[in-house]
């Protein structure tokens, strides 16, 4: 198989014969921007082939490309394909997402209200008088009646008591037992929140117990290979039989990423973070949990789901706790997703006096208006208007 080396980043990839390079680009880990999905017709994924000649240009470029930038080696990534190794320059677009992790938060947010809540329990030791399973040993002293365990919680319970002398700390989200903790580590729990843009991913660490925002990080999509706008990764999703699953992955890998940068700054360890909140336009939540979004695309632009859905962080492949509690907040129509729940909670917009209106200026822009006790809300592809 051939290798594609990107020489001025130092990274690689080998793929099979026929990969574009804009494939190649994505599978090597960089973000090289390709507004129309591979399409051959935006003319942003420019490339230059370092070495070997070209070949000449093709139609597309020659119609995308300026003469100079021709003669200078520059293809199109997307219309190129390695089919022996091949050496390529790229330069990287700078992206906002710098800026956007730098923004200044608004600090007078509603107080903490965590699904996942930490129980120190002291449980008498086991004797011959007292041969109760060590699972309803911890139960019954844990509030609400029909707690449920799962299984990598059972398996490692009996050696996490006997180790911690029966002190350990339960984990509880809802009425299901997701942690057995060695001692008393009440103090010490954490969430994630999540904004998956189109063009931009933001994370925050959040300490649970305070609120307190621990440490931001954003990174660019890297869905945005497949296509700059939904409509783009929508066809990518569904014209690809492993299209939906790509997309899929790359939003995962990136928030892995955010997340492996938010802990290292906050010095959390990954088992220690239970929850995770994530918001997104509708084709993103779609695309986050892996659900077809082929229907969102015409008319009458049908979403899968509107209401929350939650899910084991396990299950999504984020990297906290295995058992944590993924919750992705209810969109409000096809093009009006659970980023917009998020700005009229955090805006406290249905509580304010009189008139209001709150406009999130993204690649899908998005506009609330709040008056007479009634929230009204619409959307439009906004990237393409700056
Ligand atoms: Fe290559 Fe648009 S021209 S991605």
């Amino acid at each position: 198989m051939p290798r594609v080396d990107f020489v001025l980043q130092g990274k690689a990839a080998v793929v099979p014969a026929g990969t574009s390079l804009l494939e190649a680009a994505a599978l090597a880990g960089m973000a090289v921007e390709g507004n129309c999905g591979g399409k051959g017709t935006c003319g942003k994924c420019r490339v230059k082939l370092a070495g070997n000649g070209n070949g000449g240009p093709i139609a597309a470029e020659m119609k995308h490309l300026s003469a100079q930038e021709l003669a200078e080696g520059w293809v199109l990534a997307c219309r190129r394909s390695a089919f022996s190794d091949t050496a390529v320059e790229v330069r990287l677009q700078k992206d906002a997402s710098g800026r956007k992790a730098a923004l200044k938060r608004d600090k007078s947010g509603p107080a903490p209200s965590p699904g996942v809540s930490k129980i120190p329990v002291a449980l008498p030791r086991p004797g011959t008088a007292d041969q109760t399973p060590d699972l309803e040993r911890l139960l019954v002293r844990l509030p609400g009646r029909n707690l449920r365990a799962g299984l990598p919680v059972l398996a490692g319970l009996p050696r996490t008591l006997r180790e911690a002398g029966f002190a350990v700390t339960a984990v509880l989200a809802g009425d299901k037992l997701i942690a057995v903790e060695p001692g008393d580590t009440a103090g010490r729990i954490f969430g994630l929140a999540f904004d998956i843009g189109t063009t931009t991913i933001m994370g925050s660490l959040i300490d649970l117990r305070s609120g307190a925002v621990l440490a931001v990080e954003a990174a660019s999509n890297p869905q945005a290979v497949y296509g700059a706008d939904v409509i783009s990764r929508i066809t990518h999703a569904s014209g690809n039989a492993a299209g939906l699953a790509q997309l899929q992955k790359k939003v995962t890998g990136a928030l892995n990423k955010i997340i492996q940068t938010l802990l290292e700054q906050a010095g959390v360890n990954k088992d220690e973070v239970y929850e995770a909140t994530v918001v997104g336009n509708t084709t993103m939540s779609h695309l986050f949990l892996g659900i077809d979004p082929t229907y969102l695309a015409p008319a009458p632009f049908v979403p899968a789901f509107r209401r929350p859905v939650e899910a084991e962080a396990a299950l999504l492949g984020l990297e906290m706790h295995p058992g944590g509690r993924v919750l992705v907040l209810p969109n409000i129509a096809g093009y009006v997703g659970s980023d917009t729940v998020g700005v009229i909670l955090a805006t406290r917009l249905d509580k304010r006096a009189g008139a209001c209106l709150a406009v999130d200026i993204g690649t899908n822009g998005e506009l609330v208006l709040a008056a007479g006790g009634r929230l009204l809300a619409c959307s439009t592809a906004a990237g393409p208007a700056f």
